[in-house]
Order: C-alpha cells, then structure tokens, then sequence
C-alpha cells in the first residue's frame, strides 16, 4: 500500500500539507469514474503531427454517429488550440454552470461539447498554462461536466505524445482505444509510429490508422495529385501491426465546411463518402456485446 503523504517532503518539494492534495485527487478521479461511467464508448483522436487533421476527424466521428442516432459527446482537449467549438458552429455560445456542475454546449443536432474556447473572452486570447494547469482542466472537463448519459465520447487531443496527452489518457477510466490520424507523408508517419508507441506503453487499445489528406482531387481537371505521397498511412500500419482504417482525401468542400461550422459527413463530397467508411470500420472495431 502507498505511504500516506506527510507534507512538507523531498520529493515533491511542496512546503505546504500535499495529503489534502491527495484527497483532492482522490475525490477528483471518483467523480471523474462516476461521470464517465455513463458512458458507453470513450475515444481519443491523437497524431504526432500538427495540422494533420485530428479535429476534423473528431468531429465527423460524432456527427456521423450522431446522424446515425446515436448520443454523442466531444471533449475538446486541445487546451493550447481549442477549435472544437468554431468546428462544430458553437463558438457563440457560453456554457452555464452551477453548484450541479458545468454544462455542456450541444449543437442543434444534439452533441454535447466541452471546450477551454468557451471560456475565452474572444478567439484571440490564447491560453499560456504550463502543462500541469492544462490537464488540469481537462480532469475538470471529466469530472464536473454535466455529459449525462452517451454513447459515445470523442476526445479531440493537441499534438504529440507528452504531458497533457498522457494525463489525459490516464485520467479516462476504460477508455476504449484512441483512433490515430496520419498524413501520407514520411514525416507524419513517422510521428504517427510514436502515438502508436505512447499508446501501447499506456497499454491503451489503438483502434486504427486513419491517412488523412491522402491525395486531392483537383476540382480543375478531376486528377488525383498525391501531395503528401502515397499510402504511408497503410504502410506504417502494416509495419506497426495497427489496423488501417482507410484513407480520406484532401476536398476543398470538406474545409471549406469546416471553416463554417459544418462537418463534411453532412455534405455530399468524395471526403464524405470515406468518412463514413472509416465511421463504419471504426464501430466494428469496438463493438461491445
Ligand atoms: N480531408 C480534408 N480535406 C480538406 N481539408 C481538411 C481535411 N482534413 C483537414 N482539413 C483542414 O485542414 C486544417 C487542419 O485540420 P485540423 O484542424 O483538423 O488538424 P489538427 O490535426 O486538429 O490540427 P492541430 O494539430 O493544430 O490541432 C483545417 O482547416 C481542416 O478544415
Ligand atoms: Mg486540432
């Protein structure tokens, strides 16, 4: 059994009683186990890479499960760039809260979203918290939002495999895998082989490789130029023995959407239609009894 925390110790260097910091954290991950406990279906949507599309994929997951009815959450852990709640078309909206907690901000279609962005005084106010106070709100987003009961939550994370994404991985009671998202390119494949490793040193489940922006579909003269390269989203999965989810290309209409505050799945467009593909291949994947 774990020592009890006297205070005032050398490894810690706290000079105040850290054992009240410790049942803090105690009574913090209860809570966080008990909200999340109602939830069926928790993902996380990691990549090496910047830019490589991770909250695109986060939220054409939930809006083509919620177009397929189910009940589904989006936790925006992207504390440094949060861009779920423009995304999604609700960056105008203010989430309440209470003594009950905070609730979250649902989109027309229903989706229940929780975002740093909310709490901004304006889109240019950037956050400037060292690691520990970032994943520190992210706890808070586990522990004291209002999700209720869903099928699905979709965890939306910054880029790379430190600090704050391990806390927030760790902090999810039974998550069910993380999806991770690559370009075709070598150096993207080559971040997307550390997520893999993040993910099977934390002993959490990789759900899939999905190659994003992998070729473009020229709306001139109809030609697929591959600007990324070819197939080093399939090949790394290969070589890492990680599922290949498929493949979704680059499609003016699926950005020019997103800028808008529309997902693509609820377009009709050649990155659409892989989407839902990858959706599809996505739920076979987990599927519980
Ligand atoms: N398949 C696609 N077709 C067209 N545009 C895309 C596609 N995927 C992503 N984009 C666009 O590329 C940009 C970057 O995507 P996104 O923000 O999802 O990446 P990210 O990995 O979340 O970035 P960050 O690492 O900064 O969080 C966005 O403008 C998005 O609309
Ligand atoms: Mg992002």
């Amino acid at each position: 059994m774990a020592e009890e925390c006297s205070g005032n110790c050398d490894s810690c260097g706290s000079s105040s009683d850290c054992s009240d910091t410790k049942k803090m954290m105690e009574q913090q991950n209860a809570q966080i186990r008990d909200n999340m406990s109602k939830i069926k279906y928790k993902i996380a949507v990691m990549s090496g890479k910047g830019g490589v599309g991770k909250s695109t994929v986060t939220v054409n997951l939930a809006a083509t499960l919620n177009m397929m009815g189910y009940k589904v959450g989006v936790l925006d852990g992207d504390i440094h760039g949060p861009n779920i709640p423009q995304m999604l078309g609700v960056d105008q909206i203010q989430p309440m809260a209470d003594e009950n907690g905070i609730y979250s901000v649902s989109t027309p279609q229903g989706i229940k979203t929780m975002s740093i962005g909310y709490f901004l005084p304006d889109k240019n106010t950037p956050i400037i918290w060292r690691g520990p106070k970032a994943s520190g709100a992210i706890r808070q987003f586990l522990s004291d939002v209002n999700w209720g009961e869903l099928d699905f939550l979709l965890i939306d994370t910054p880029p790379g495999s430190g600090d704050i994404q391990i806390t927030t991985l760790q902090a999810i009671p039974d998550i069910d895998g993380v999806v991770i998202v690559t370009t075709p390119e070598e150096v993207s494949v080559l971040d997307a082989r550390k997520s893999v490793s993040a993910a099977n040193t934390l002993e959490i489940p990789i759900i899939g490789i999905v190659e994003n922006m992998g070729g473009f579909v020229c709306p001139e003269c109809d030609k697929v130029i591959d600007i990324f390269g070819k197939g080093g989203g399939e090949k790394a999965a290969k070589e890492l023995n990680v599922f290949f989810l498929g493949r979704i290309p680059l499609d003016i209409k699926a950005r020019v959407a997103s800028d808008r505050g529309v997902p693509m799945v609820t377009m009709d467009c050649k990155a659409s239609e892989e989407f839902k593909k990858v959706v599809n291949t996505v739920l076979e994947r987990i599927k519980k009894e």
